[in-house]
């Protein structure tokens, strides 16, 4: 058995918890929008073709906003193309994905899904192919009120009222080589700048994206945020993150410290937007959107694109499944989020459905969760008031990849309002249990109202469509309070929540 401890303490305020932090997307990708959120086939699916079990899956997930078109995808796309009367829409080629865009789905779909499943759209402009033109025609398109060009278009759509949509990413990955029309920092700066200054002269409130690298592995972190804020820090009001993580060859030690990553990374961004900050001596400080993070086995069949002269529509692309030591890495990333919370104000687990995703459908047949499902649903549904900063001691294990990291991750969440206060927690051991001591002298009389743990002594165990219910958080019987301590015991390899209150 190995002892770890914390200390939850008010007093050890981060910032509050924000819904943000729960976001996800929603790329025209794979089967994420094509037989994902919608498939008219499907029994549950509604006049517009919507799936309802996935809306019902998503609500259940917690999801605040959902970026949208994409990604790699909204680097070729013109968006024009998805409005107006489906039989007359184009089928375009998607060069991201070298895939058929059938247009079924576009800007005015989306918002209709995006209000049924209670959601906040993120809504991406394509500055790879595209400029600032076609970002000003999209924006007056969704916030004019109307009485012009776009904005009538939009109401003759059906589309009455302005989507009045806040949040708005300047492009996608703009460093990568793989991204059609890649940019080098300095040609990205200037047009994001451009972008965001015009698109501020329609709707002065908007909050802006701005690309950062599209991974802390590109040769040019860090130079490539420092030079892209030195363009746009007064017009914009994030900067980016991606990050993607997987177990490389077995490494299962360095994939659950995945969070070392992400903590550094972040950390790092931060560094880079705050000289930006020295240097032009404001006040205003540039916060993350960390709009891309999750598991994600890039390597494996099912992540290479179609090739030649295959251009399918909706194929099966990106669709990883996930263990239950994924689990436990993506309830990691969310300790790593929330702790953030100062600096990370935004979030996207990406995807949503079937691509990269907590939620997987049969096209036409039945809609399922992943092991990545809960935790991510625990967390947004249990996190709530001000994340806490715990001092975490634990014994500590070699990893190849980040060195001596500690075998406990953990972060708190307090309600003052309520006095509700949840311990998120992960095992890193592969072998052991974790006796787990949490002082709560600084908040007396609490009691467990609640402490569940996601394990299985197979940690490679994965839901299918038939059984994505025999391993999911269950009750951990070991969790009480004593004497102002809690004391519980953690499964090797588990995520788990304890709740807190009177
Ligand atoms: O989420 C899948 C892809 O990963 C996105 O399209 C792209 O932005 C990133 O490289």
């Amino acid at each position: 058995m190995i002892h770890a401890s914390i200390a939850v303490d008010p007093a050890f305020r981060v910032g509050p918890v924000r819904r943000r932090t729960f976001g996800s997307f929603v790329e025209h990708l794979g089967r994420c929008v094509y037989t994902g959120i919608h498939d008219p086939a499907a029994a549950s699916a509604d006049e517009d073709g919507f799936r309802g079990d996935v809306i019902d899956l998503a609500r259940e997930l917690g999801i605040s906003t959902i970026r949208y078109p994409g990604g790699n995808f909204v680097s070729g796309y013109r968006w024009e193309d998805g409005i107006g009367p489906v039989t007359e829409r184009p089928r375009r080629l998607d060069l991201a994905w070298h895939s058929t865009e059938p247009n079924t789905v576009g800007v005015d779909e989306f918002m209709r899904w995006s209000a049924k499943a209670g959601t906040e759209p993120m809504m991406a402009v394509n500055l790879g192919t595209r400029g600032v033109q076609e970002a000003l025609d999209l924006l007056e398109y969704c916030n004019v009120e109307g009485g012009t060009y776009w904005s009538d278009r939009r109401r003759a759509n059906g589309a009455e009222r302005p989507y009045n949509i806040r949040m708005w990413c300047l492009g996608n990955e703009m460093d990568g080589p793989w991204q059609v029309g890649a940019r080098t920092a300095d040609e990205y700066g200037r047009l994001a700048q451009q972008t965001a200054l015009a698109m501020r002269m329609i709707d002065p409130d908007l909050e802006l994206v701005a690309c950062g690298s599209s991974s802390s592995m590109m040769p040019t972190f860090g130079e490539w945020e420092r030079t892209v804020l030195g363009h746009t820090y007064e017009s914009v009001d994030y900067i980016s993150a991606h990050a993607y993580y997987f177990e490389d060859d077995g490494d299962l030690g360095s994939f659950l410290a995945s969070a070392v990553d992400m903590d550094h990374f972040v950390e790092s961004v931060i560094a880079a937007a705050d000289l930006v900050r020295a240097q032009k001596k404001v006040s205003k400080r540039i916060h993350i959107s960390f709009d891309e993070w999750n598991v994600w086995y890039q390597h494996r069949a099912e992540s290479k694109s179609p090739t030649g002269s295959d251009w399918p529509v909706a194929p099966v692309l990106l669709e990883d499944r996930y263990n239950v030591a994924d689990a436990v890495v993506v309830g990691g990333l969310l300790i790593s989020l929330l702790r953030h919370t100062d600096r990370v104000h935004a979030a996207s687990l990406a995807q949503l459905v079937n691509v990269i995703a907590p939620i997987m459908t049969e096209p036409g047949g039945r809609a399922w969760r992943q092991t990545t499902f809960h935790p991510f649903a625990q967390a947004s549904q249990l996190a709530k008031g001000d994340v806490l900063r715990v001092e975490v001691q634990a014994p500590t294990y070699e990893t190849k990849r980040f060195g001596d990291v500690p075998l406990l991750d953990a972060v708190a969440t307090h309600d003052p309002e309520t006095g509700e206060t949840v311990v998120f927690a992960i095992n890193r051991s592969t072998t052991d249990e974790l006796a787990l001591a949490v002082d709560l002298r600084a908040l007396p009389g609490l009691r467990v109202l609640g402490a569940t743990s996601l394990s299985n002594p197979d940690h490679l165990w994965a839901a299918t469509a038939d059984d994505d219910f025999s391993v999911a958080p269950v009750a951990n019987p070991t969790a009480a309070v004593a004497d102002g301590r809690l004391g519980a015991t953690l499964p090797p390899v588990s995520w788990n929540v304890i709740r807190l209150g009177r």
